[in-house]
């Protein structure tokens, strides 16, 4: 009878967001640390664990079809098992718990997003004594810092600052499956950059529902500025932060972009919708106006910041008038990213039981219409970089091309090069070259890596 997790392999397949992502590297680290081997495809692994996200319906579906196959796919040969443990964790793992057992009856364990550090010991138990092990709490008790991780990139870190959120937007399921905002107190996420940073990382991205309001749990008011002082201060080469909510960005984090040496100059602003009255109705408490000027007082300190943002289309009761702003807002802007979102109805979520009459194609126009006007927008702002010299943390080689190399620009744009002669893209992989750009398309520059410096 197997009862350790020496000679087991797992797999972990991550949806949803960096949350999700992140708590992934922490499982990856738990199963490391117990002796099992990580491995890339199903077929190979003994234990399967999917991280899951109900933002959006789409996902939700998509989740129980992808447990449903795996009936099918057969246990590799030397397993030490007798049955592929299956595991369902994340925010679908959150909300359904017992339910998913019901409907997908080889699903061994289910946890949700405040109980990671358990998992191990309901793999344990699954494979010991069979049957279904469901554990989902409430809330976290604690900060869950003190589990290791195993990052995808040695040079790349995320770090997560608060978790939950208390903003109730009103067409979104997270505060329900990821609970109240809670952060981490400031000396731990110092701790944890401090390592990062001698263990060679490079960059380093803060993550939240809502950095800016960074310890009001903890310190009665924000602290997300001196988080950030604090950071800088480690000596990381470059931080980024996701997500900041408009109605919290202070001037005074507006500032840091200009005084803090390693902060990026880009910036996920989400705006959901550029009519006020959609606006108030998703309980996002700014204004068109705000926005815009938040973009303003962006642009003084950085002007050549970089901006991207998310959008809801075909919220309840949007009007073509409403639209018609949101789309006036994006070309006024003029984003480098947008992430476009139809709107998709959240049970348990007040937006759930507003009125939605307007029709299913209209919808899909105004979608469209707004994509192509995200694209031409990105294609333009990209072109400002043309024969620029851009400081490139290189990724590896480019998916699509071998002898290409890619990585991140500053403002975080995609940027591919030419693999230089005599090296490879594996040993450049984490390191920061100089690429001159010679060409910007629409999500991506191209240029040549630049060798006399
Ligand atoms: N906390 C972050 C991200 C939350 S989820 C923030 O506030 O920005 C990521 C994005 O998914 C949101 O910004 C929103 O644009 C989109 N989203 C959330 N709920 C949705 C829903 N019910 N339908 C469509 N898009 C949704
Ligand atoms: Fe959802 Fe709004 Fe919280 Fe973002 S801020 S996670 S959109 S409730
Ligand atoms: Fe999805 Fe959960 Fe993130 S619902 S977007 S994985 S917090």
């Amino acid at each position: 009878m197997q009862s350790s997790f020496t000679n087991l392999t797992f797999c972990i397949r991550t949806f949803g967001c960096q949350m999700n992502k992140h708590d992934s590297e922490r499982i990856a680290g738990m199963f490391e640390g117990l002796g099992a081997l990580q491995v890339d495809t199903i077929e190979e692994a003994d234990i399967v664990a999917f991280m899951t996200c109900c933002v959006r319906e789409a996902a939700d579906t998509r989740l129980y079809g992808q447990v449903a196959s795996l009936k099918n796919v057969p246990l590799r040969t030397d397993s030490p098992l007798r049955k592929r443990i299956v595991a369902v964790g994340g925010c679908i793992g959150q909300r359904d718990g017992e339910k998913l057992t019901k409907e997908l009856d080889h699903l061994d364990v289910v946890f949700g997003t405040h109980n990671l550090g358990s998992l191990p010991h309901l793999v344990m138990a699954a494979i010991e004594e069979g049957g279904h092990h469901v554990e989902v709490l409430d809330a976290a008790s604690s900060f869950p810092t003190e589990l290791p991780t195993s990052r995808e990139h040695d040079w790349a870190a995320w770090l997560p600052i608060t978790i939950g959120c208390n903003n109730f937007c009103s067409y979104c399921i997270v505060p329900y499956v990821r609970g109240r905002e809670k952060s981490r107190p400031l000396e731990d996420i110092v701790a944890e950059a401090e390592r990062y940073v001698a263990a060679g990382v490079k960059e380093i991205t803060l993550l939240g529902q809502n950095v800016n309001s960074y310890g009001r749990d903890l310190y009665g008011a924000p602290r997300f500025a001196q988080v950030l002082d604090a950071l800088d201060g480690t000596g990381i080469e470059r931080l980024r932060f996701a997500t900041s909510h408009p109605k919290d960005l202070t001037d005074e984090v507006i500032g840091k972009f200009a005084t803090l040496r390693s902060l990026m100059p880009a910036l996920h602003l989400p705006v959901q919708s550029g009519s006020d009255a959609v606006l108030a109705a998703m309980n996002r408490r700014y204004t068109r106006a705000h926005y815009l000027e938040l973009v303003r007082k962006l642009r003084d300190v950085v002007p050549d910041i970089a901006l991207s943002t998310d959008i809801i289309v075909g919220f309840p009761g949007e009007t073509a008038k409403d639209f018609e702003n949101t789309y006036r807002l994006v070309d006024e802007v003029g984003y480098h990213q947008v992430f476009t979102f139809i709107y998709s109805k959240r049970e348990g979520t007040p937006a759930a039981s507003m009125e939605d009459t307007t029709p299913r194609e209209t919808i899909q126009e105004r979608f469209d219409r707004l994509v192509d006007l995200v694209q031409a927008r990105a294609f333009e702002a990209n072109q400002a970089d043309v024969g620029a010299i851009v400081e490139v943390l290189v990724e590896g080689a480019s998916k699509r091309d071998a002898g290409l190399l890619a990585g991140k620009s500053p403002k975080n744009q995609t940027v591919h090069a030419p693999v230089p002669v005599g090296k490879t893209a594996s040993e450049l992989a984490g390191t920061i070259v100089p690429v001159r750009i010679n060409e910007a398309k629409t999500w991506y520059l191209a240029g040549e890596v630049v060798n006399d410096r």
